[in-house]
């Protein structure tokens, strides 16, 4: 048995007192979980301090917190990992941000998490005739989405997702997820009309910025912007959706301008988003609008040394190898016959043939991520069990 002292945040916004921090010393196992030790302090000292929770095993999605302002299921820290992150030798636990407190540590899911499930369409709509027995799919289409299907809804990428703190009607990474779950499914009748619509939505699939807070919350390993990243992929590169928000275009500006001149050029990707790649595209009428709405953002750039007005007017020059190296990555990824996506959660390993070490997983080979620890996403096949 070790001491453990819990700071709470506490709540109440029916009493109409402010929140406050509440502190408890429980005595508990080290490996035991922030979960048990929170369940003991509300048993031993105060009744009312607000948890939710129900399976105990990181199943049910039911306990995310805060733990020392990182997001989490409360069930699946053990104590003493969460000591090792204290400031100053205490646990601290709050309620997940981006959504309305209930009390103390339950916020409300419905209010900003399950409505945004629900816009996204989140089951199959089954194509026509529907077969009689069962419907066969091939095992590499549903590799493609195993790892969108481990979310188990905790809230965890919605509590830290940065441009849901901007934009709060961002679909979000949660949503997005399970939006990919159906556009990667070869059953689902509408993967077009899916992609479309979270395309042209201005708080769709192009409102995420790439912060990778989603990926370090998820306690599953769904990697919620890598499934933004794939349903971006399928709408630009498969289903040419050109979105009238822009997004498409605005991305394929930067990964042109990459190519071409090996860093960003930032007085090049106004126009190229609007206008593509031509000549004629640094006139179109939209990136002149742009540019002017842009311009107390740049002018805050430029004096605070971000940018400089000469490197950002005539680009950035790098070597002429460094420039040639960078463009035989893109020789050599346009040059494949077909997409490679990877997925590191799939743990259906293929025999190691002749020792030779196991590729990352992707939706062709379904292997699984080289030296992922047991009960993490690429766990060995031995300690895996099967999902
Ligand atoms: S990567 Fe995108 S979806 Fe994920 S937390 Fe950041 S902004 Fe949100
Ligand atoms: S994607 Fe991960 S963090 Fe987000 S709700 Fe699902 S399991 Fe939780
Ligand atoms: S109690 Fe079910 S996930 Fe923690």
């Amino acid at each position: 048995m070790a001491e453990f002292t819990l700071r709470l945040r506490r709540y109440d916004p029916e009493s109409g007192a402010a929140p406050y921090w509440d502190e408890h010393t429980i005595d508990l196992e080290p490996h035991r979980s922030v979960l048990e030790g929170i369940l003991q302090a509300k048993a031993r000292f105060d009744g009312s301090i607000g948890i939710r929770c129900s399976c105990k095993a990181a199943i049910c999605g039911s306990c995310g917190v805060r733990i020392n302002g990182q997001p989490g299921l409360a069930c699946h820290t053990h104590l003493d990992h969460a000591l090792r992150g204290a400031r100053d030798g205490v646990i601290e636990v709050e309620p997940m941000g981006n959504m309305p407190v209930i009390k103390d540590l339950i916020v409300d899911m419905d209010a900003v998490h399950w409505k945004k499930i629900h816009r996204v369409t989140p089951w199959l709509i089954n194509k026509e005739p529907i077969p009689e027995r069962e419907y066969v799919v091939p095992r590499e289409s549903m590799v493609d989405i195993t790892q969108s299907m481990a979310c188990i809804q905790c809230g965890a990428c919605v509590s830290d997702c940065l441009s849901m703190e901007v934009d709060p009607l961002f679909v979000g990474p949660a949503a997005s997820a399970k939006a990919y779950r159906f556009v990667g499914d070869p059953r689902d009748a509408q993967q077009f009309e899916r992609l479309q619509d979270l395309a042209e939505d201005p708080h769709g699939i192009y409102d995420c910025t790439h912060c990778f807070k989603c990926i370090d919350a998820c306690p599953k390993g769904v990697a919620p912007m890598s499934q933004i990243m794939r349903l971006r992929r399928r709408a630009g590169n498969d289903h040419h959706i050109k979105d009238r928000n822009n997004g498409e275009r605005h991305e394929s500006a930067f990964v042109t301008l990459i190519k071409d001149y090996g860093l960003l050029h930032e007085a090049e990707l106004l126009p190229r988003s609007y206008g593509g790649d031509s000549w004629f595209g640094k006139f179109h009428p939209k990136a002149g609008a742009e540019l002017l709405d842009s311009l107390p953002a740049i002018t805050k750039a430029v004096m605070r040394r971000k940018v400089s007005i000469k490197g950002a007017l005539l680009g950035h020059k790098i070597p002429k190898a460094d420039l040639n190296a960078v463009q035989r990555i893109y020789k050599k990824i346009e040059g494949r016959d077909e997409r490679l996506e990877l997925n590191l959660y799939i743990t259906g390993y293929d025999e190691d043939v002749d020792g030779a070490e196991t590729p990352p997983a992707t939706a062709a080979t379904g292997a699984g991520q080289p030296g992922a620890e047991p009960g993490q996403p690429g766990q060995t096949p031995e300690g895996s069990p099967s999902r």
